[in-house]
């Protein structure tokens, strides 16, 4: 099974987290296809047909991203309004990725305790994951849960062995996940 994986990071010469998950998933035996769109799209000006060719020749899309404002980075949210058109990803005849499998993985700087009612950041991840969800749905994609983990914020007080490892850790699990997906 084809994977495509749409990178989407303001700064990857400077990520840690990502940039590790990137690096092992290249090492691994699965069919991918890496598309960097900070790195393709500097200037924000998406090329709609090739971001929609390389939808339609893989079956699962991951979106790999560090969660930003509790969201995806701006460049991922503009490569969606551009790519996921009427008549292709929605509308009468818009069935272009009907089936395909919808992968979020990413990566968050505060750690795990902050994210309920009480915490610092109040919701649970799944709650800023809706959108992403409905428009799997709106699609008619298999959305698939998000995989992440916490803690990669080095003002946060982590280590960079410390991000590294879980990193690691959550590449395997991706890893895991698209090989069963097959
Ligand atoms: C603009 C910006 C917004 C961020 N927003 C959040 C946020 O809403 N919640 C959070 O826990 N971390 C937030 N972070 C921390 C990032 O998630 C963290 O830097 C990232 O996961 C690290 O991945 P990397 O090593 O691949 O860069 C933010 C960071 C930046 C630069």
């Amino acid at each position: 099974m084809k994977t495509l994986i749409i990178l989407a990071h303001p700064d990857f010469d400077k990520s840690l987290a990502n940039k590790t998950i990137i690096e092992d998933l290249k090492l691994s035996t699965l069919d991918i296809e890496i598309r960097n769109i900070q790195d393709l799209y500097p200037n924000y000006k998406i090329d709609m047909a090739a971001e929609q060719n390389a939808l339609l020749r893989n079956t699962t899309i991951v979106f790999q991203y560090p969660f930003y404002w509790y969201n995806m980075p701006a460049i991922l949210k503009h490569w969606f309004d551009v790519t996921f058109t009427h008549q292709f990803a929605y509308g009468s005849k818009g069935d272009k990725l009907k089936n395909k499998n919808f992968l979020a993985s990413f990566t968050i700087g505060a750690s795990e305790k902050e994210y309920f009612t009480l915490g610092e950041h109040h919701f649970r991840v799944h709650d800023f994951c809706k959108n992403l969800e409905q428009t799997a749905y709106y699609s008619q994609m298999n959305y698939i849960d998000p995989i992440y983990f916490h803690g990669t914020s080095l003002t946060a007080g982590y280590t960079e062995e410390d991000v590294k490892k879980k990193a690691k850790d959550h590449a395997q699990k991706l890893i895991e996940r698209l090989t069963n997906l097959k």
